[in-house]
This record gives C-alpha cells, sequence and structure tokens, in this order.
C-alpha cells in the first residue's frame, strides 16, 4: 500500500526525508520519490525499484538542509509502475506537489474537465488530477485551494501538498486512508501510519475521515472539510518500530486480517455506480454471449473460485469450471473461445496459473486476471485484469487477500447474473448487504479475543476435520488449509456429505470437527452430518449464524456470524476460520507470519 511521508522543520536534510520514508517499506512499493522546496522552487525526484535507488539519484543532495519535503512509496493502482507515474506528482505550473494513497474514482470525469480547461498531464495515474485540481483552485491560499478541491473528489485519499510559494506548510487530508501527525520539538512530520514518526516523536494524532490538516513547524490545526475547526486527541504510543510496522500488533497476519472492512470497501471502490454494479475493467465484455468460463488458481485462490461456481451457476444458466492450475495446465480441458479463463492469484506470479493461462489463450480463450500486484507477470498476459486492492500482505498465508478475492468475485457475479437476465429480488438483497459487509465485518473481528479461548481447547489435537456444504464447502477446505499452513496441525476440508464414504473412519474423541453451518438452505443436512461426527465421539465446533440454538443440541463449541443471504456466508465466515488458525498457531508459538516450507509468490512449478 502507498506509503506518504511529509517533513516541516529547520533541521530536516533530504537524507532525513529519505530515511523516512524507508520506515514505510515493509508495507510494499513498486516505486518511489521526494518532492522539496529548495531555493523558492520545488524539485522532484523519482525512481522505479527500491528507495535505495531514489537516494542514489539524489546522491548529491542528501545533505541539503530543506525546509519543508514530501515523500512516497507507491504500490501502483493506475498506471503501471515507472518513473513518471510514482509520485510526488505536479500541476501545470511545478509549483505544487502531491503524494496520496488511495484511489479517486472520478478521476476519469475530473481529467477531461481539468484538460478542456487546458491543463496538460504527464501520468496515467488518477492522482495527479488532485494537483491540477489544487492548481485550478488556487488563488494565494493553499490551505483554501486544497478545501475547494478535495470537496470535489469521490473515492479514498490520503494526501500531503507542498507549494513553492509557502515552504512552511504542508496541508494534508485524509478520507478512507490513514494519515498520522507527530509533532516533535522541532520537526513536525506526516505519514501513513506511525513507523516514520517514532524517530521523532511519540505524540502522534490520528486524523479522522474528512479531517484537513494544516501542518506547520512544531504545531497543527486541524479543520472539518466543511470548513469547521476541531481539536484531536494527542494520543501517546508506547511501540518501539518493529510494533508499528504491524500497528501494534504482533504479528502482520492478526493485523491483515484486522484489515478485512478496509480491503471490501477497497475492493468495491469504483465498482458500484448507481446503486448497481459497474466493473469499469470489463466494460467490453458482453457476458449474454459467453457460453461458459473457465476459472485456474492455486491454494487459496482455488477455493475463493470454488466459491465463484457455486454462486454463478446456481443463479445464471452458465457452466462454470474450476480446476487447480497445476492439473489444468497438463489436461486438455475444452476452453475455446467462447470461454471465458478467469486467473485469480493474489501475488500475480504463480507458476502454474501463468502457464495455464497461456494454455487457455492458445486455445482461443479471452483472459481475465483478478489479482493484487499491478504490473505482475499474470497481469501482463492477461487481456483484462480486475484489481483486488488490497495493499500488499506481508504474512504468507492469504487471509486479506482473499476476503477481496470474494469480494471482487461477488460482484463479477452479480454483473453477469444482471447481463444474462436473471436479476431479481434476492440480487438485491445480497448487493445490498454486501455493501454493507464492512461494518458487519467489524463486529466479527471484535470475536478475536473468544476465537484465542476455544483455540486454547483445541490447540493439542493433532487432527481437524473441516466439514461443509454448498457454499460452506470451499470454506471448509479454505479454514483446514489456514489450520494446516501456520499450526502444522493436520487438517482435512471434506464435503459433508463425503464423510461417510471413507473419512469417518478417522473420527474418534480425539479427532475434532469445524463444522461450517450456517443457517441456509442445506442447514438440515449439515445438522446430520455433524450428529453422524458426534457419534463418533468427535468434539464439534460449529460455526453458525448468530441466535441458532437449534445447533446447541449437536455442537460443543459454537461461533457466530450475524446472518446474511446464504452466498455472503463465505465472505463473512472467512475472518472467523483466519483468527482461529492464527490463535492455534501462536499459542503453539509458531510463527504465522513465515510458515515453514511456504513461500508467498510461488514463481516455480
Ligand atoms: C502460495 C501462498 C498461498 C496462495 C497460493 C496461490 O502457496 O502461500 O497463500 O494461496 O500460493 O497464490 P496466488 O498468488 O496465485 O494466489
Amino acid at each position: 500500500m502507498c506509503g506518504i511521508v511529509g517533513i516541516i522543520s529547520d533541521e530536516t536534510k533530504t537524507a532525513d526525508i529519505i530515511d523516512s520514508l524507508k520506515k514505510l517499506e515493509y508495507r510494499g512499493y513498486d516505486s518511489s520519490g521526494i518532492a522539496f522546496v529548495k531555493d523558492g522552487r520545488i524539485e522532484v525526484y523519482k525512481s522505479v525499484g527500491k528507495i535505495e535507488a531514489l537516494k542514489n539519484s539524489i546522491k548529491n543532495l542528501l545533505d541539503e538542509k530543506v525546509e519543508v519535503g514530501i515523500a512516497h512509496t507507491r504500490w501502483a493502482t493506475h498506471g503501471q509502475p515507472n518513473d513518471i507515474n510514482a509520485h510526488p506528482h505536479t500541476d501545470c505550473t511545478g509549483k505544487i506537489a502531491i503524494v496520496h494513497n488511495g484511489i479517486i474514482e472520478n478521476f476519469r470525469e475530473l481529467r477531461g474537465m481539468l484538460e478542456a480547461l487546458g491543463h496538460k498531464f504527464k501520468s496515467d495515474t488518477d492522482t495527479e488530477v488532485i494537483a491540477h485540481l489544487i492548481e485550478e483552485e488556487y488563488s494565494g491560499d493553499l490551505f483554501e485551494a486544497v478545501m475547494k478541491a478535495i470537496r470535489k473528489l469521490d473515492g479514498a485519499y490520503a494526501i500531503g501538498v507542498i507549494h513553492s510559494d509557502h515552504p512552511d506548510m504542508i496541508v494534508a487530508a485524509r478520507k478512507g486512508s490513514p494519515l498520522v501527525i507527530g509533532i516533535g520539538e522541532d520537526t513536525t512530520i506526516l505519514a501513513s501510519d506511525v513507523t516514520p514518526i517514532i524517530r521523532y516523536t511519540k505524540d502522534v494524532i490520528f486524523l479522522e475521515d474528512g479531517d484537513v490538516a494544516l501542518l506547520k513547524k512544531g504545531k497543527v490545526e486541524i479543520y472539518r472539510s466543511s470548513g469547521e475547526k476541531v481539536e484531536r486527541r494527542v494520543q501517546h504510543i508506547n511501540w518501539d518500530e518493529s510494533a508499528a510496522e504491524k500497528g501494534g500488533y504482533d504479528h502482520f497476519m492478526i493485523k491483515e486480517i484486522m484489515e478485512e472492512p478496509m480491503v471490501i470497501s477497497s475492493a468495491m471502490t469504483g465498482r458500484v455506480r448507481s446503486g448497481r454494479v459497474d466493473i469499469p475493467e470489463i466494460k467490453e465484455i458482453d457476458f449474454s454471449k459467453i457460453r461458459r468460463i473457465n476459472l485456474v488458481a492455486c491454494g487459496t485462490s482455488y477455493h475463493a473460485a470454488l466459491f465463484f461456481k457455486y454462486f454463478v451457476e446456481f443463479h445464471t444458466d452458465l457452466d462454470v469450471l474450476v480446476e487447480v492450475s497445476s492439473e489444468f495446465r497438463y489436461r486438455k480441458p475444452h476452453v475455446d473461445k467462447d470461454t471465458l479463463t478467469i486467473a485469480i492469484s493474489q501475488s500475480g506470479e504463480t507458476a502454474d496459473t501463468l502457464e495455464s493461462i497461456r494454455l487457455a489463450k492458445r486455445l482461443g480463450s479471452r483472459i481475465i486476471a483478478i489479482t493484487n500486484v499491478v504490473g505482475s507477470t499474470i497481469t501482463r498476459e492477461s487481456d483484462i485484469s480486475i484489481m483486488m486492492n488490497s495493499g500488499p500482505e506481508i504474512g504468507v498465508a492469504a487471509t486479506k487477500t482473499y476476503v477481496a478475492q470474494l469480494t471482487v468475485l461477488l460482484l463479477l457475479g452479480l454483473q453477469i447474473i444482471e447481463q444474462r437476465g436473471f436479476w431479481a429480488g434476492r440480487h438485491e438483497k445480497i448487493f445490498d448487504t454486501l455493501l454493507r459487509l464492512p461494518e458487519v465485518f467489524s463486529s466479527i473481528l471484535d470475536s478475536s479475543d473468544r476465537i484465542r479461548e476455544i483455540a486454547e481447547d483445541f490447540k493439542d489435537y493433532n487432527h481437524f476435520m473441516y466439514i461443509g456444504r454448498g457454499y460452506g464447502y470451499p470454506t471448509a477446505l479454505e479454514g483446514a488449509l489456514k489450520l494446516k499452513e501456520i499450526s502444522y496441525i493436520h487438517a482435512e476440508g471434506y464435503p459433508a456429505g463425503e464423510l461417510k464414504h471413507g473419512p469417518i473412519a478417522l473420527l474418534d474423541e480425539n479427532f475434532p470437527v469445524f463444522a461450517i453451518a450456517p443457517q441456509d438452505s442445506l442447514y438440515q443436512k449439515m445438522k446430520s452430518n455433524i450428529m453422524e461426527c458426534r457419534a463418533r465421539n468427535a468434539k464439534i465446533i460449529a460455526l453458525t449464524t448468530s441466535e441458532n440454538r437449534d445447533i446447541l443440541q449437536v455442537a460443543d463449541i459454537i461461533l457466530e456470524v450475524p446472518k446474511v443471504p446464504e452466498e455472503l456466508y463465505p465472505l463473512v465466515m472467512s475472518p472467523v476460520i483466519q483468527l482461529f488458525a492464527y490463535h492455534v498457531a501462536v499459542l503453539k508459538r509458531h510463527d504465522p507470519d513465515k510458515p515453514r516450507n511456504l513461500a508467498k509468490s510461488v514463481t516455480v512449478e
């Protein structure tokens, strides 16, 4: 995820700004840049690749004292990672420089409007429109101009703006993307999180959505975007740098699970218009002409793909084929020009998925990639890419990216349902609930402590059986995968109805069952399967719908999620299975971020 730094001080050298930016490296980035005011002019330097490359490009200026500077690590969303698209971006006069984290949804409209007024754009980014908008609104007062400009923005942003005529200030604004301000004795510093700030001060202000801040040396004033002045609490933090990178959590995995409400919002940003799903990336695809959909993916991404098959086949007349990429690539699949292939891959680099894309292409299929990394190999080899926009995931076991994949796939499924003429009241309900899910997720994440208590009771078992039916089946597979990969407990994911064809022979009091059992259309069937397990003395953890008293008859432990349309249970149940695996792993003293033998990006067969 992009990182922002801004510093005002009498003592700051450009090297200090770069060092502060380095503290944000852990967030992941593809390019970086810096802008500062020197001799009354803005100077901008940018570089694709590591911050070290940026540092090298300003070797001669590193000892230069600057009054004010901003810097940025970019994680591409609009436009390829290259020097031109890297931040900071400037206006036509070169007097304004801006860094931005987030996505401006209406940037195309704004760019058109600004170009019509004569503004010349240099990059492909959404960010550059903000620089030109501020230029358009500017008449001597930078703060006023930023205020007016942000009122025209739709979407999410955290910005830092400087102007060569105002070397004593940075104007910052936040909506949807985080920003923190630290006020040290001689230095005022702005950043995406507290990591770069700690070196200067541990007294920080977390800006709230809708805040606009005027930073000067040793002080800050905060206003609402409506103009009203507000006071924000100064918080003292005790984190060291390593804790700060993890947002105060013990591991990246838990931090990333806690980011899931935001991840759902970002995956939906720009893809919902006038109360309908409207994914701009696929506007040229006519889904009414497609005969079948073919999905290829590995690991967690495969589980997301399986969900999509259940969803789209249930609600349309389309055939949806799903296969793990390592099998698909060596078979003779029935894929042709009427088949749309969708490759799902958080990393965008998985070798088997890439080869599957190549095979599907040779067979005449069009390829859509759903991935989290702009510019990754899979995006380059696909016809269309739909980005997950989750920000980098550092924990090796996919968590927030799984949630983003499910969100994007639900949106895509809904768009297909509409285009093929199957839209009905049920879909309206799914859609409306999906829009509310960030809130619902926050309430589910509040149950983390209770899940830890349950994990404590179950951590010493050597085996686990995860079972589910219908939409619960991909969730059972993913639950088992999460547990085995980070806690090293043997776990199997099975369709509940298949148990009696073999695996039930394993069950006894030492082999607990994690049952995915929401009160959906298959609940009674699922309950019978749970009873079969219980009859073999297996302990049952049931993940069900809140206020389901009926399950008490068959389960030892109950975990609940709010009632939602059944198509959304795979999404709302994800944090629960992830948190369970996380707590078991931590209680067993394993590092959940770096499970043994596994890699985040599997670029070999
Ligand atoms: C690796 C990761 C998994 C991921 C799988 C597929 O094994 O550790 O978390 O699910 O690769 O990766 P992809 O990047 O293609 O989604």
